[in-house]
């Protein structure tokens, strides 16, 4: 499906290094969200592109537990406040756990929020390759999102819960959201990366 484009946003305050892919730059997080029905379709393929994700011992842990129009006070119900502010205008809600683990041996998956965030990061670009995006929250109902979304604590670990929407204009949102509303800047390189040797 082809999502309305509300307005260019502004990334002045992102320096990316020569080569490094517009996916990657262009994908930022978004508060002012239009509600729009997303076709099942899109949502498969958003979902199936975290799939293909590494993990280790391709032991692929994580899990993405996702509202339908008919769920979503519930999910958005499971966030905080402020969160609840922007969020109710979101197409989905979802939240990411993770196996802890290994299904090869039942011991331990030290690795597994660690792969379950390089799914979340797959779908999130495959979300924008579409004209979607989406907005990691941790200010979520920690205490009470594995009862509500029938996922056993014993088994799942709670990573974070994430909204998709269609990008609506900065002037939806109340202050201050609004001012915050633009791409972010990032550490500088040097601050990220070195070299040994
Ligand atoms: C795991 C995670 C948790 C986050 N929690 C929240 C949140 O609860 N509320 C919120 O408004 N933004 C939240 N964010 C969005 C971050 O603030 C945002 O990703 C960061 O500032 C970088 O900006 P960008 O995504 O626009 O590049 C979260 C992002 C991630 C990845």
């Amino acid at each position: 499906m082809n999502y309305p484009i509300s307005y260019a946003a502004d990334f002045g305050q992102r320096d990316p290094a020569p080569g490094v892919d517009a996916l990657f730059v262009e994908r930022w997080s978004p508060r002012a969200l239009r509600k729009v029905e997303i076709p099942a379709a899109d949502l498969r393929t958003i979902f199936d592109a975290a799939r293909w994700s590494p993990s280790c011992y391709n032991e692929q842990p994580w899990r993405f537990v996702t509202s339908t129009p008919a769920s979503f006070a519930t999910f958005l119900d499971l966030l905080v406040e402020a969160n609840q502010g922007w969020a109710r205008n979101a197409a989905v809600l979802g939240f990411v756990f993770s196996d802890k683990k290994f299904a090869r041996n039942g011991s331990d998956n030290a690795l597994a929020v660690f792969d379950s965030g390089a799914a979340w990061m797959a779908m999130t670009l495959q979300a924008r390759k579409l004209g979607l995006y989406t907005h990691g929250m941790a200010g979520i109902a920690w205490d009470r999102a594995h009862a509500a979304l029938g996922m056993d604590p014993e088994q799942y670990a709670l990573c974070a819960g994430f909204a998709i929407g269609v990008l609506d204009a900065p002037e939806t949102l109340p202050e201050p959201a609004r001012a915050m509303e633009r791409p972010s800047p990032r550490r500088p390189l040097a601050e990220i990366w070195r070299q040994v040797g």
